[in-house]
């Protein structure tokens, strides 16, 4: 069995320090590694990110993160990544990671993503040099996921990303936002580079569960939506793939 915690939107602010401490203290003993969903802090600032990075140093299980728009609010990412991997939180943007537990090898693929919408009513690279730019972003992070997910060797893989790759996990959002909440490319990409669960936040009104064209499960962990310090998602690992993915159900913090 491999187990992984995950949260997403804790945005913490410089007067929070201790809180998101408490919430995690609990990781340890019932998950194998901490995922982190973007949307790590309130404006993406470096102070912001030595609070966050406080809470989440020496926790006691690997941490893997993306980033969230809030945390480029600052046009200070950089920073951001390299305060958190001070603290010994792996953030990835395109890359990919493996994490060896007892019960095998979890396999983290990760990129922000970006917007655009999906089938039906969704952007395109068409018109303003700006317009490009947006959707352009979007199939570019896109296909950095999929070359991340196509390079793992893991008994579990998940893709780790803040933007949704589905509608489904949006719902309790006005409509009228889904292009600037996710994109059906995050989900192609997915589908296209093999996942046994796909986890993001970002859809704070939105709700957990969703599932990609392909059948990959989709988990929104914005803390918002699963109203507990983090989710639990457990894997039995050696079963072929498609039948790993034993549950999803919602783990409970210390401080709920
Ligand atoms: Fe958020
Ligand atoms: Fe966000």
């Amino acid at each position: 069995m491999i187990r992984v915690a995950a949260v997403g939107d804790v945005h913490i602010g410089r007067d929070m320090a201790g809180m998101l401490r408490e919430q995690l203290s609990t990781v340890p003993d019932r998950a194998d590694a901490l995922l982190l969903a973007g949307d790590l802090t309130k404006a993406g600032l470096p102070e912001e990110a030595e609070v966050l990075a406080a809470e989440l140093d020496g926790l006691g299980v690997p941490i893997v993160a993306v980033l969230g728009n809030h945390d480029h609010h600052s046009d200070r990412p950089a920073e951001v990544t390299a305060i958190l991997r001070d603290a010994g939180v792996l953030v990835l943007e395109g890359g990919a990671t493996v994490v060896a537990t007892e019960g095998g090898t979890l396999g983290v693929a990760g990129v922000k993503g970006f917007g655009g919408g999906f089938v039906g009513a969704s952007g395109s690279a068409f018109g303003e040099r700006e317009m490009k730019a947006f959707i352009e972003h979007t199939q570019e992070r896109s296909e950095a996921l999929a070359g991340a997910l196509g390079s793992l060797e893991a008994d579990v893989k998940v893709a780790l990303t803040h933007y949704s790759p589905v509608r489904d996990t949006l719902s309790g959002e006005p409509p009228e936002i889904f292009p600037f909440l996710g994109s059906y490319l995050l989900a192609e990409a997915i589908d296209r580079g093999g996942a046994d669960l796909a986890i993001h936040g970002h859809a704070h009104r939105g709700r957990e569960h969703g599932v990609t064209a392909g059948g990959v499960n989709v988990r929104n962990v914005a803390q918002m939506v699963i109203r507990q310090g983090y989710a639990i998602y457990a894997f039995e690992a050696g079963a072929e793939r498609g039948g790993r993915f034993a549950s999803a159900s919602v783990g409970s913090s210390s401080s709920s």
